[in-house]
């Protein structure tokens, strides 16, 4: 048995472990990451690439924004699209300025991990069988086994950013209550060697279904179709996807780009919330603590803002020993996760087909024009969308 210790025990390298750590970092404080993948999957996983304005500045902040700057698309507007026509909403204008950037939360991952290995920090893959234990004595301790060695890591808090599937939330899970939500409908989405159509980002409202053009570089598109929740891939060869992206984007004077599929994969939709996000020295943040559907693109900007207000408070802490950041976390992270959960609702349940029944359809429709007509109602759709500023 190998005994460690260090001030904070990080559960996860995903988004929110892997930027807690570095923040900390940057506030001298230590850490260990404990990652129970490989790190070849956790940097080719795919997932979404919206950031908000007030992640990338956190990045940039935190001196991991060259590559973000360097290869990201600052992106000023989106696309709603329904009835035939595209209307673009103008985020920047109708927020003082503020964009969203289009890079990969893959990109952001691999640029975290490269930037603790270089500066030889822990950061531990491939381990098994994590426990936590402790933490309602002041006296944290994960416990887990990495290259066929028992090892305890003790701490002074334990962060459990280990996702949706992880040890931390199920380990306080007595003493949480859940909020949940579950959507009658996936999306099929597909990662394409085929230059974007659209320089920004469409949300499509079609009677077959919601669609959506993304991007991924001047020569990557991601394009997503919405699916039933079991859809067998099978069912979906490469033609009829094209197929029907092209049925629900359907535009006079425009067409779609296609090309070869490099990635596919269906992607539940769930919304999720535990409350409180904290017991004595455990902490969960990002997707342990809290789940949205990808409608709003809020997931990772969520994990990041978690752990801004961790790692604010964590530093307060160890140079003042003021505890009252440690002791408001959830309360300052609900207040923006439930903000994000209705918006990702909303978005949700106005571009999909929801039912077969035309009144929700009409209702959607009138909601769609409203929000593309009305400055006010444009206003709130791009204020959510942008984000709101990280406490
Ligand atoms: N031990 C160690 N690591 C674990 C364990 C465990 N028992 N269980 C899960 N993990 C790891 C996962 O392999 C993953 O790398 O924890 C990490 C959690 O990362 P994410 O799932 O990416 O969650 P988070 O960092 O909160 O980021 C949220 O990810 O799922 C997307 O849409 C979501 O964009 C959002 C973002
Ligand atoms: C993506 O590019 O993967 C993406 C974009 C916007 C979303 C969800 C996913 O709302």
């Amino acid at each position: 048995m190998r005994r460690l210790r260090t001030q904070v025990g990080i559960v996860g390298a995903g988004p929110a472990g892997l930027t807690l750590a570095h923040l900390l970092h940057r506030a001298g404080i230590e850490s260990v990451v404990l990652e129970d993948r490989t790190r070849e999957y956790v940097e080719h996983r795919i997932r979404a690439g919206v950031l908000e304005h007030g992640t990338a500045e956190l990045l940039r902040d935190a001196g991991v924004g060259e590559r973000l700057d360097r290869e990201g698309i600052v992106h000023h507007g989106i696309s709603m699209q329904f009835d035939g026509e595209r209307h673009r909403i103008p985020l920047s204008e109708l927020t003082d300025g503020r964009a969203i950037v289009i890079y990969g939360q893959t990109e952001v991952v691999k640029d975290l991990i490269a930037v603790r290995l270089q500066l030889g920090l822990p950061l531990l893959f491939e381990v098994e069988g994590v426990t936590v234990r402790g933490f309602d004595e002041d006296a944290p301790v994960i416990a887990f086994r990495h290259e066929d060695e028992e090892h305890e890591l003790s701490c002074d808090v334990i962060a459990g950013c280990d996702g949706f599937h992880g040890v931390c939330r199920p380990a306080i899970a007595a003493a949480l209550r859940t909020f949940e939500r579950e959507y009658p409908f996936a999306w099929l989405g597909i990662l394409a060697e085929a230059p974007p159509s659209s320089e920004e980002l469409v949300y499509t409202h079609h009677a077959h279904g919601f669609a959506l053009l993304s991007l991924r570089s001047p020569h990557l598109s991601r394009l997503y179709l919405q699916c039933r929740p079991d859809e067998d891939l099978d069912e979906w060869p490469e033609k009829r996807i094209w197929k029907e992206l092209q049925a629900r984007t359907a535009l006079e004077g425009w067409s779609l780009n296609t090309g070869p599929i490099l990635e596919q994969g269906v992607t539940g939709m769930r919304s999720f919330v535990a409350e409180p996000m904290q017991r004595g020295r455990l902490f969960l943040a990002g997707d342990a603590a809290h789940i949205v559907p990808p409608t709003g693109a809020k997931g990772l900007n969520l994990a990041i803002a978690d752990v801004a207000v961790l790692a604010h408070a964590l530093d307060r802490w160890y140079r003042t020993g003021d505890e009252s950041g440690l002791g408001s976390y959830s309360e300052i992270c609900l207040r923006r996760v439930w903000r994000a959960e209705h918006f990702s609702y909303w978005m949700t349940t106005m571009l999909h087909r929801i039912s077969d029944d035309p009144f929700d359809q009409k209702l959607q429709l009138s909601q769609l024009r409203w929000v593309t007509t009305s400055d006010a109602a444009a206003r709130s759709l791009a204020e959510n969308y942008v984000g709101l500023r990280i406490a």
